[in-house]
């Protein structure tokens, strides 16, 4: 931080603690309706303020009480909203890095569970949608889907009394690189990936069925394939199922991103399949997916559905085979940037050189709804 810019790391802060504070959007609007900061106030000065017009601002009014953040992409054109805001006598700082570097920003929630010592916290990767989990119980902990930096959860592990022993993914990720394998070398646990021949490292195979013990709670994996052909649940003590990219809150798992077009079709069954499995789950289940399609507030809340209620609200789970196919394949979403560059670096377990956001920018796109 310094007199005029804040970073990622600082505002997610102020964010989380609830420090009144203002963030002022300034990109255009179709870039504004794609992803935002959560609360943030939007004004559409971009052309304005790169021309550098003394009243690109002129008519935002602010709350005069609390330092305003600035954002636009990538940090620049919001440099100029900020020392205009300076000028009109506000305490005004630029976000360093923009919407690129706010990708990275996560915020976190407790999930209650009645089960008995283990808890869930929810970690939400907010500048992206995509969902993480660390589970405890007694000293012992677990991470699932690992999306955001591996010290976010050996510092969350630590301050709860928890060791993480197992680091587990859903499936090999096309949106965003995982940060499975750096954190099981960190915390020396075990990588637990579902039975596959796609990647090139070392790993544990969770073949269907097997089940994972952590403290006194138990992670059964159940074989999901669809979205892609290794795809795996976890279900925590037969009452909550981490559904990767197969069941989101209001949709499901694309099956295009792997394979061949021509294959799109057969894992589109195949996802149906999957879904009748977890389908013949209790209906009080509790499913916590691996994204959102929203940026996620800081307000704790947990993000996640009864499988009675998902069942309610997404109507594709009540069409017959045939006709889930033919909608789905109808309704497939424009293909994520760069998915082929994250999916060959998850493949094979490398960092990418640079600034990993460069990479991994824009929205998920795995859900179709
Ligand atoms: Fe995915």
């Amino acid at each position: 931080m310094s007199d005029t810019t804040v970073s990622m790391d600082t505002l997610r802060d102020w964010l989380d603690q609830g420090r009144p504070v203002t963030v002022l959007d300034v990109r255009p609007d179709d870039q504004h309706a794609e992803w935002a900061i959560p609360g943030s106030v939007h004004v559409d000065a971009y052309e304005a303020l790169k021309a550098n017009d003394p009243g690109a601002l002129a008519g935002v009014r602010l709350p005069q009480d609390r330092p305003v953040v600035t954002v636009c992409g990538m940090g620049r054109t919001s440099a100029i909203a900020a020392q205009q805001l300076r000028d009109r006598g506000f305490e005004s700082f630029t976000l360093i890095g923009g919407m690129k570097a706010w990708s990275q920003a996560w915020n976190s929630a407790k999930v209650h569970l009645n089960s008995g010592s283990v808890r869930v916290v929810q970690l939400r990767r907010t500048g992206k949608g995509c969902l993480s989990y660390l589970i405890g119980s007694q000293d012992q902990a677990a991470v699932i889907d690992a999306s955001v930096s591996p010290e976010v959860y050996l510092d969350l592990a630590s301050r709860l009394g928890w060791n993480i022993s197992d680091v587990l993914d859903t499936h090999v990720h096309a949106d965003h690189l995982s940060r499975s394998r750096q954190l099981a070398e960190l915390c020396g646990g075990t990588l637990r990936l579902p039975e596959q021949r796609r990647v090139a490292y070392r790993f544990a195979a969770v073949p269907d069925g097997e089940s994972i013990e952590i403290g006194d709670a138990r992670l059964t994996a159940i074989h999901t394939p669809g979205h892609t052909p290794e795809s795996t649940c976890y279900l925590l003590d037969g009452k909550a199922l981490f559904t990767g990219d197969t069941l989101f809150l209001d949709g499901v798992g694309r099956p295009d991103l792997e394979g061949t077009a021509d294959g799109t079709r057969l894992r589109a069954e195949q996802l149906y399949a999957s879904l009748r499995k977890i389908l013949s789950l209790p209906p009080e289940t509790l499913i916590l997916p691996g994204h959102v399609s929203h940026p996620v507030p800081f307000d704790g809340v947990p993000l996640y559905a009864r499988l009675a209620e998902i069942q309610e609200q997404v109507q594709s789970l009540h069409l017959p085979v045939t006709d889930f196919v033919t909608w789905i394949l109808g309704r497939i979403p424009p293909t994520p940037p760069n998915h082929h560059e994250i999916v060959q670096l998850n493949e094979q377990g490398l960092w990418p050189e640079g600034d990993p956001t460069d990479l991994e920018a824009g929205a998920n796109r795995c859900a179709v709804s």
